[in-house]
């Protein structure tokens, strides 16, 4: 046969049996023009299109493996455009006499707030006299218009030069929404919506496992260590895509946790389906309204702190602890557990943003530090306890966003193995707040020191101790030391912020970066 490129598709996915399509494909004559999984979609198309183009996309669809996000058109059926999806996002917008087909409700945010989240093996078909949904097997099926509560001011720069630099600054009032009306700040009684009901599954929860990628990972670390000390509750956090091929114990009183600012990362869904397939409730900690994650878990919990737009991952990370020290903070009283007096538990949480502005105002004096070592090509950032992920978090902002190697670990494994790579040059970041492993960081500042290393120290507010044994100091207000991440994590985002845009890199899209992985 001949190709009569008649066919158009948009793509968001991997088609995994392109490989075994293609060649079937080629033996019937279709002369391929790319190396991608996309053209076979084409192609598939074209073969079974018989004057009907969603017929068609669902025969073809039928026969594909892997993932999709889908947009079809033809000049064979014009005025129509087919939409279909599995395994990645695919919403659509409803305008006046007009609609948007997005992965992410953000993209038509500017032209309408009203949208239809399409579910996994379903199908759109628009034309000018309206739209349509049927599953792949053509059965019909009723979708709810849903309105976006986002507009679009949260959607533009508002004057800052980056988006990650405004959702950077944006962090004091984010914290303050992820708060509203979830916490009296007296007695620190917790309402959170999105568990009401749930009393008895969380009576019941014996085990926490926590999965997510990336930053959200590391906040799940945060969450292991808070729940773990607060709840007494055994807690593990698993990357996603470990997990979810791992075959992974799971008994009826685990709780599965997942992270996910986007609530579209491939990964994370998948292991929250094959938690939930074995038995496991799934409680969602997302920021994206409707989100497949938010939608398929059996409860969940809104970081409300609108759109998240540059690609590193900032005021997420600090909403996620926020409403998981919520959620700890409700167990509590649940489970009548008083390791730490709520109210004042409260309180602390409470004292945040203001801090959080006060070590903004002093933006400056990082500034400062990023010029001094912005032509460095490699950093190494060390913390323990709850200090340990912000190292992480920290090295992971600098590497992406600014392509400097950088490296977290917990400060004392450095002596097993990464002490080999002080030298004189390299800055070593330690995050050294006074608290219960103080000591114990400063003796391995020592280590660093002796070693001729550079050393920035991130440390507690009247601490007169530490400047005079290392090279750079930056003081944060105290807290307590479950909240201190909220507070250390805040100069290393300006660290590898103006270290990035000093050195002429894209902050908001960082090479071979997507803001959500939405393929394994
Ligand atoms: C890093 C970053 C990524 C995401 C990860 C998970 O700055 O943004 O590491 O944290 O891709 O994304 P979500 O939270 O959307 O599941």
């Amino acid at each position: 046969m001949d190709c009569r490129n008649e066919i158009a598709v948009v793509h968001n996915g991997i088609i995994e049996n392109y490989d075994y399509l293609k060649l079937k494909l080629e033996k019937d004559g279709h002369v391929f023009k790319s190396e991608t999984d996309t053209e076979v979609l084409a192609h598939l198309i074209e073969k079974y299109f018989h004057g009907n183009l969603e017929s068609a996309v669902m025969e073809a669809l039928k026969v594909v493996e892997g993932t999709y996000g889908i947009a079809v058109i033809s000049s064979r059926d014009p005025q129509k455009i087919v939409a279909a999806r599995r395994g990645s996002p695919l919403i659509l917008g409803i305008g006046n006499q007009e609609y948007f087909i997005t992965s992410d409700v953000s993209a038509s945010l500017a032209h309408t707030r009203d949208v239809v989240y399409l579910d996994d093996n379903e199908v759109a078909i628009l034309t000018k006299n309206g739209y349509e949904t049927k599953t792949v097997q053509n059965v019909s099926t009723y979708k709810k218009v849903e309105e976006v509560l986002w507009n679009i001011d949260m959607i533009e720069k508002g004057g800052y030069a980056h988006f990650m630099l405004k959702e950077i600054h944006e962090q004091p009032q984010a914290l303050r929404n992820a708060m509203r009306g979830r916490i009296d700040f007296t007695d620190g009684t917790i309402t959170l919506g999105g568990l009401i009901s749930r009393e008895k599954e969380l009576l019941e929860t014996k085990r926490i496992v926590v999965v997510a990628c990336g930053t959200s990972w590391h906040a799940g670390i945060v969450t292991e260590y808070m729940m773990e000390e607060l709840l007494r509750i055994p807690v593990e956090v698993e990357y996603a895509s470990e997990f979810r091929y791992r075959n992974p114990v799971i008994e009826s009183n685990t709780l599965v946790i997942a992270i996910s600012q986007s609530g579209e990362t491939a990964d994370t869904l998948a292991a929250m389906r094959e938690a939930k397939h074995k038995g496991a409730k799934v409680l969602s900690i997302c920021n994206v309204v409707g989100s497949t994650i938010a939608r398929e878990a059996d409860c969940g919990i809104y970081l409300h702190i609108g759109p998240e737009i540059g690609v590193a991952s900032t005021k997420a990370f600090t909403a996620q602890i926020t409403v998981l020290y919520l959620f700890a903070m409700h167990l509590m009283r649940l489970r009548n557990i008083l390791t730490q007096s709520l109210p004042d538990m409260a309180q602390h949480i409470k004292s945040i943003p203001e801090k959080i502005q006060s070590i903004l105002q002093r933006e400056g004096e990082i500034v400062e530090i990023a010029r001094r070592y912005k032509d460095t090509e490699h950093a190494l950032y060390l913390g323990r306890g709850y200090n340990y992920p912000v190292a992480l978090e920290g090295a992971l902002k600098l590497k992406e966003i600014s392509y400097i190697h950088a490296e977290g670990y917990p400060a004392a494994e450095m002596k097993h193995g990464p002490i080999a790579l002080i030298t004189k040059d390299m800055p070593v970041i330690f995050i050294a707040t006074q608290d219960s492993v103080y000591a114990k960081v400063l003796s391995n500042i020592e280590e660093v020191k002796s070693r001729s290393g550079k050393v920035i120290a991130i440390a507690t507010e009247g601490d007169g101790h530490i400047a005079g044994k290392v090279d750079h100091v930056f003081y944060i207000p105290k807290t307590s030391d479950v909240l201190t991440p909220l507070l250390s994590v805040i100069p290393l985002q300006l660290l590898a912020y103006h270290m990035a845009v000093m050195r002429g890199c894209n902050v908001d899209k960082p090479r071979n970066l997507a803001k959500s992985v939405t393929v394994e």
